[in-house]
This record gives C-alpha cells, sequence and structure tokens, in this order.
C-alpha cells in the first residue's frame, strides 16, 4: 500500500510517500518533502496566516511531482492520498486539503483526511514500530501542550494540557525578550549550551500541583521581570543571555519531564512517547533518558525532524488507520479546532 502524505496546516508545507504493509504493519518511507516558511514569517515575529497559505499554494504542487520523481513513481501507483483536515490555520488546511480533493478526483484515488495531533502521536512508529498500547505521550509543539494516555489506535485521553501558553511558545516569547528571532526554541537551545542555568531563579510552574497540567504564561512574565532588572536585553551581555537561555530552556524541560515521568506511574504505562517541535530540543531528549531509566520507563523519541511538522507522520497515521479499519466514508472538511479526544 503506497500512501501520499500532504501537510499544510501551519507554517511548513510538506510531502511524503510512504509503503507499508497492512498484513505486518509494518513499512518504509520512500520519499519526503519539508518547505519551511520560517525565514518569511522571521521578519514578522511569528506566522502570517494569509502569507502561509500563499506559499503553501506556490510550494504544493511542485514539491508532490517531486517526490514522485525520486520514487520513479505515478499517480496510478498510490493508493491513498492522506492530508491533514486539521487542527492549524484555515486557509493553510483549505489549501493542502483542496489540493489533495483535486488529486484524489483526477487520479482517482481515494483520500483519507488526518488529525495533525494523531501524526504528531504516532511519528515513533516511523522509525519501526509503534511503541506496544498503553503509552504516554507528551505532545509539545507551538500551540499545544499536551499529555496524552493513547490506550489504542484512535483511543486517545488527554489527562493534562496547559492552562495558557505552549511550551514552544514560551519558548518563542521568551526568546522574543531575548530579542531572539522567531523561532526562539532553537534559538534558545543553541545559545543555552555553555550557559549557567541557576543563575536566574526561574519559576517551575505547577510542579507541586497534584494534577498533570501545565501553565507557562507565568515564566515568561519572570523571564521579562529578568530581562528589565539588568535593563531590557540591549543590555545584556552574551554571558547574560547565554546564562538566562539556559535557565529558560531549563525551567520548561524540567516541568515537562517530571510531569510526563508522573503520568506514566500514575497510569500505569512505562511507555512514554515525545512529539511535537519542542521534543527537538536536546536538552528535554537527555533529560528524559535519564529521569525515566531511574522509573524504568521506555521512551521512544521520532527523529527531530519527524519531531516538527511533516507528511511522513500524517501517511503513517493514515496507513495505521487503513490497517486497521477505522477510517470511514463520512463527509469531511478542513477543521481549524478539530479536538484530539474520540
Ligand atoms: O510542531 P511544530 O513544528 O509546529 C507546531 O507548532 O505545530 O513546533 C514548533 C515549535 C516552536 O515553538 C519552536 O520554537 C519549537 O517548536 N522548537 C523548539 C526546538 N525546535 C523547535 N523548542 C525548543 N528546542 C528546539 N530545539
Ligand atoms: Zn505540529
Amino acid at each position: 500500500m503506497i500512501i501520499l502524505g500532504i501537510e499544510t496546516s501551519c507554517d511548513e508545507t510538506a510531502v511524503a510517500l510512504y509503503k507499508g504493509d497492512p498484513k505486518t504493519g509494518k513499512g518504509a518511507l520512500i520519499a519526503e518533502r519539508i518547505a519551511s516558511q520560517i525565514e518569511t514569517h522571521a521578519k514578522f515575529g511569528g506566522v502570517v496566516p494569509e502569507v502561509a497559505s500563499r506559499e503553501h499554494l506556490v510550494a504544493l504542487p511542485p514539491m508532490v511531482d517531486s517526490v514522485l520523481e525520486e520514487a520513479s513513481l505515478h499517480w496510478s501507483d498510490i493508493d491513498h492520498i492522506a492530508v491533514t483536515a486539521g487542527p492549524g490555520l484555515m486557509g493553510a488546511l483549505l489549501v493542502g486539503t483542496s489540493y489533495a480533493r483535486a488529486a484524489a478526483m483526477v487520479n482517482d484515488v481515494p483520500i483519507i483526511p488526518v488529525h495533525h495531533m494523531e501524526g504528531h502521536l504516532l511519528a515513533p512508529g516511523l522509525q519501526g514500530e509503534l511503541p506496544a498500547f498503553p503509552f504516554i505521550t507528551l505532545l509539545v509543539s507551538g500551540g499545544h501542550t499536551m499529555l496524552v494516555h493513547v490506550k489504542g489506535l484512535s483511543q486517545y485521553e488527554v489527562i493534562g494540557q496547559t492552562l495558557d501558553d505552549a511550551a514552544g511558545e514560551c519558548f518563542d516569547k521568551s526568546a522574543r525578550l531575548l530579542g531572539l528571532p522567531y523561532p526562539g526554541g532553537p534559538e534558545i537551545a543553541v545559545l543555552a549550551q555553555g550557559g549557567d542555568a541557576k543563575r536566574f531563579k526561574l519559576p517551575r510552574p505547577m510542579l507541586n500541583r497534584d494534577n498533570l497540567n501545565f501553565s507557562f504564561s507565568g515564566l515568561k512574565t519572570a523571564v521579562m521581570y529578568a530581562v528589565k532588572g539588568i535593563g531590557g536585553s540591549e543590555e545584556m551581555s552574551d554571558t547574560d543571555k547565554k546564562d538566562m537561555a539556559a535557565g529558560i530552556e531549563s525551567a520548561i524541560c524540567e516541568v515537562l519531564v517530571k510531569k510526563s515521568v508522573r503520568a506514566c506511574v500514575q497510569m500505569d504505562a512505562p511507555r512514554l512517547v515525545i512529539a511535537g517541535g519542542v521534543a527537538a530540543n536536546q536538552h528535554l531528549r537527555a533529560l528524559l533518558a535519564t529521569l525515566a531509566k531511574e522509573k524504568s520507563i521506555d521512551v521512544f523519541m521520532p527523529h527531530p525532524k519527524h519531531c516538527t511538522d511533516n507528511a511522513a507522520m500524517i501517511a503513517y497515521a493514515a496507513f495505521q488507520n487503513l490497517r486497521s479499519g477505522l477510517f470511514g466514508d463520512d463527509e469531511w472538511d478542513a477543521m481549524p479546532r478539530w479536538a484530539l479526544k474520540r
């Protein structure tokens, strides 16, 4: 079974070809392309929805042609088109879903709408096999921070989430306070190397609350006051910025990791998956590996390029659902606010 995956929910245009064997559930990625719009949006300090849609429109068709060419395949070889139907930016989603619908009609290929978050949840399967159910997924991106109890395919229970800013948003907003460009997560990660994480006393929000929720807006405010305390980002030395970046990274990662480990213990699910853009953070990955080992929790981390938005995860999620007979013929539309819970 060959699936063409299409992802245009935010600021990455991505396409992928995945070939899987429905009997065994195993397969491999044949080809993929990811075109980031980061440089365009960086000028505005964040994603501009209308600009994102226009860029998807230009980038998507030649990217599909190019993966087919690389794989020496034709439309007649494609068994299904999997497209992100939500959640995401309405205009951006419409570009991917309209293209997919047109291609499906012209080439007589069935189309599968995929939930973007389900793509992230199942992404570790791209490396071979999915962890045994049940497992816990920490989903941390620019727009989401949630802990999901994955009891089986399509059986997802959100057991914790942020009450305000997402973890990626906290990285991005804090970076902005330090005068760093968008997206701030990777910028902070680079600056944090060699910085003294203990110099600035930053809070670990919600860590001692007896629940699995998060809150990051207070941390961002604490960063704002710490920067002001030095006289603003222009007055900060390179060392000040490095120490502050290390402090921010350490505070965010400590909360994420400790709550994820707590979720595994509480749910008696000793397997943990991390997904979403922030899961590319090396400090988070290292801290998680250490703390999880202490509690005998197996950690599954997708390759960093499959932590951020990509189409391989969309094709893979469609493949897993198809082989389990979970996709019906229901009518659907682009759904900017599609809830994960089923
Ligand atoms: O999943 P994603 O690519 O897009 C969505 O938000 O859906 O996640 C993007 C977020 C941004 O907030 C970015 O700053 C953050 O992931 N990010 C990182 C790193 N790479 C990306 N945060 C911390 N460390 C990184 N290495
Ligand atoms: Zn995402």
